[in-house]
């Protein structure tokens, strides 16, 4: 499998292949690699003759320092995992900070037409300049024809939509369902760190947001969050952030529903010091 931490190489790798005609995916990560990532991989494989792993854990996207150095760093794992997918359709991108930032390690400011003030944008200070400059950059490093970004950040998501919208790019980005653990915990990269207590509460997530979910037929938003917030006000281990019930296009809070939209629910938990985000489709 090859691995590349210069961009330059990369791309003279990947011209080569565009030359010959092949297409080319971009599944961007920030490694510790889990059954999730790997449905993004799979779900590239499937219609590109190429997929680049990006792994880079992006340091402009952190408001919490302490979050950056705890992050997991497993790269020889992760190329593992990568190789038992397929060891010839797979290149990793792994580059250091100064590849992808040079001296100057600051995010780009955007706007994305308001997605990025709700949720967690609201909770995580210039969290999508952070993401919208690394995936910016990927995907003019990489120009890939397909870029695979999960439902299970559905909000980055949304934003990495508008980013090509709005700048013109030549990729088609393409959503992928959240993978979950048998319990129901969605997976993430942040699960590891959980201690056995918290990861076995972490469960409560989203039983929650399917009885939640189940209420949206014959209960009002502002009924179903104060639902939502005594359940954990209950909970002994966990700590609500926030739920939110919101239109899926504008990411706004919902109102009042109206037949023609649909609507997810997003969540922000602390179990200990770890933060957990997931959502679900109401409609
Ligand atoms: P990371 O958290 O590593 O996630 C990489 C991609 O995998 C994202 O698109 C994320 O939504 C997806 N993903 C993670 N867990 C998933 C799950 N359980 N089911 C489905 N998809 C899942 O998101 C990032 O990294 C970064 O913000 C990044 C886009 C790489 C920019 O730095």
């Amino acid at each position: 499998m090859k691995i590349f931490q210069n961009k330059t190489e990369l791309s003279s790798y990947l011209d080569a292949l565009k030359k010959m005609g092949l297409s080319i995916g971009l599944v961007p990560t920030m490694g510790a690699l889990h059954q999730g990532h790997l449905t993004l991989v799979n779900e590239a494989l499937e219609k590109n003759d190429k997929v680049v792993v990006s792994v880079f854990v992006n340091p402009t996207q952190f408001d919490n320092k302490e979050d950056l150095k705890k992050y997991p760093r497993t790269l020889e794992a992760d190329v593992t995992l990568l190789k038992t997918v397929s060891k010839d359709s797979i290149v990793v991108y792994a580059p250091t900070v100064g590849d992808v930032y040079g001296d100057d390690v600051a995010s780009q400011s955007f706007s994305f037409e308001g997605l990025e003030h709700e949720m967690e944008g609201a909770f995580r200070q210039g969290h999508f300049d952070g993401v919208g400059t690394i995936v910016k950059r990927l995907l003019e490093n990489v120009k890939p024809d397909h870029a695979y970004f999960g439902e299970k950040d559905f909000q980055q998501l949304q934003i990495v939509k508008k980013l090509v919208a709005l700048q013109n790019m030549p990729v088609e980005i393409v959503g992928c369902k959240i993978h979950r653990a048998k319990d129901g915990l969605a997976m993430s990269s942040r699960n590891a760190r959980l201690t056995p207590e918290h990861r076995k509460a972490a469960t409560f997530i989203y039983k929650i947001l399917k009885t939640a979910k189940k209420k949206f037929g014959t209960k009002s938003a502002k009924n179903i969050t104060e639902w939502v917030q005594e359940q954990f006000q209950l909970h002994p281990l966990l700590e609500l952030e926030y739920f939110i019930i919101a239109d899926t296009e504008t990411l706004k809070p919902l109102k009042r529903k109206s037949t023609h939209k649909t609507y997810r629910a997003f969540i922000a938990v602390y179990a200990g010091d770890i933060r957990l985000i997931d959502n679900i489709a109401f409609n």
